[in-house]
């Protein structure tokens, strides 16, 4: 077998990972949870829950990866043989399929928003006809599926050209790039008139707003936000070389996971109050019909600036999915490669045409097949509830579980402290919680989130 290619450097491996952690999750949810949830009071919980929950799982799946050079299914056999510990690195093969098969159909509807903002197709356009564009958009047939397919090529397109130049070459050209176009626009947001009220409707912490389901639905965000609990970094990881901090690493992709979720905040929050709108929903609507609605208002003075403000919008949605699309592929493409010993281009064929075929449904699922339903979800909810709602929270606490008790001690130490190169005395909180406290509060997220916590109050 030819030899595991690795990231040639460290930024690279920060940049990948970072790429990961930053999509869809930070544009669209995140700031709508913070103006939903208390402002201040909540980026400060939400801060707590990546600290506590999030940097020592992170931990976790990096050091996994790095120790066993191994694809996430691997790993677990190499660390665990012959135990049952082997499906829990499958649980995040299978959960990256299925999360791929249907971000990629979000994913490719903002290529046709970027299109739409080139071609000035937003300019003198009502509300009503924005959310009209986006019903006839999202229900059609081929142009959806054209732009799902166009985007899972386009990340196709990386993975074939491997870790170092694909994964991390791209990773650093996208993740500068999106740098810079987030500070334009929050540059150009903050500085709109009454934009202040925005800000500080973001950044007033209103406490009284925060409550236990609060507090849970910001886990679940920590978490979805840093592609925990399904391999991903585990994979990446495995990339990373012997004198890679894990710790630092696991900082610093946090630290800017956190501060792309916020800037993004400070985009949408000052534009829409500078207008009078209050962006409730997130999600979809809040991409493709109140956003677009907002740009045109918001610079109605100057269409020009409105015009470039729209389209470095959706391109910084583009880049933001396409590095996190590129992670959720990997895992695949690098387990069946490893496992089937097929070469990497075959592997990433076959990853990239399930994926197109599932995507299909997920995609049609808004307009010929949304007769298909269970419990009043369409396929592409259908395909979010298992793989976002139940297999990373699962994933996730047999991750923890997996690293608190199974795993050697010693062989936790020397990774986290690089052979005893670095000091690492947070090792034994760092174990306990992921003993004690990590299961307990992942098994309440997936409660929380599954209906089960709603149903006892
Ligand atoms: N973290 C990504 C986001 O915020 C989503 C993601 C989840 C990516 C899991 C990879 C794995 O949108």
């Amino acid at each position: 077998m030819s030899k595991r290619e690795n990231f040639g450097t460290k930024i690279g491996a920060v940049l990948a990972a970072a790429g990961s952690a930053v999509g869809l999750g930070n544009i669209w949810r995140f700031p709508i949870e913070t103006g939903k949830n208390g402002g201040a009071a909540f980026i400060l919980v939400y801060i707590a829950c990546i600290i506590l929950l999030g940097l020592p799982l992170m931990m976790s799946e990096f050091l996994i990866g790095r120790n066993t050079q191994a694809n996430t299914a691997r790993a677990y056999q190499k660390l665990a043989p012959g135990t049952s510990w082997k499906w829990v690195g499958r649980l995040g093969v299978f959960t990256a399929f299925f999360i791929m098969s249907y971000y990629g159909v979000i994913a490719g509807w903002t290529i046709e928003y970027a299109v739409l903002a080139i071609g000035n197709q937003f300019a003198g356009k009502t509300p009503a006809e924005f959310a009209q564009v986006f019903t006839d958009f999202s229900s059609s047939t081929w142009l959806p599926l054209l732009w799902m397919v166009v985007f899972v090529l386009m990340t196709h397109f990386v993975i074939v050209k491997g870790v170092t130049k694909g994964i991390e070459r791209w990773s650093k050209v996208l993740m500068p790039m999106l740098f810079i176009i987030i500070m334009i626009l929050v540059g150009c947001s903050v500085t709109l008139p009454n934009a202040s009220e925005g800000v500080s409707f973001l950044l007033k912490p209103e406490w009284s707003k925060v409550d236990g389901s609060v507090v849970l639905s910001a886990m679940g965000q920590a978490f979805f936000s840093l592609s925990l609990g399904m391999g991903c970094l585990c994979t990446y990881a495995s990339y990373f070389d012997k004198n890679t901090s894990l710790g630092k690493t696991a900082v610093q992709v946090c630290v800017i996971d956190t501060i792309i979720a916020l800037m993004a905040g400070f985009i949408i929050f000052p534009s829409a109050f500078s207008v009078g709108i209050r962006p409730e929903e997130s999600g979809p609507a809040l991409l493709f019909i109140t956003l677009p609605n907002v740009f045109q208002q918001a610079f109605a003075g100057a269409p020009w600036i409105a015009y470039i403000f729209s389209v470095m919008f959706y391109l910084l949605v583009i880049v933001a999915a396409l590095t996190s699309t590129i992670s959720l592929h990997e895992v695949v493409t690098s387990y069946m490669a490893e496992e089937f010993h097929m070469p990497r281009k075959k592997a990433a064929a076959w990853e990239t045409g399930g994926i197109i075929f599932f995507g299909i449904f997920c995609s049609l699922s808004f307009g010929v097949l949304s007769g298909i339903t269970v419990g009043g979800e369409n396929i592409f909810g259908i395909f979010d509830w298992v793989a976002a709602k139940i297999c990373l929270p699962v994933g996730g606490m047999f991750i923890s579980l997996f690293a608190g008790w199974y795993l050697d001690k010693k062989l936790f130490r020397d990774e986290i402290t690089n052979y005893g190169e670095s000091r690492a005395p947070y090792v034994k909180i760092l174990i306990f919680i992921l003993r004690y406290v990590a299961p307990v509060a992942i098994l309440a997220i997936l409660l929380n989130e599954i209906g089960v916590l709603s149903l006892l109050n």
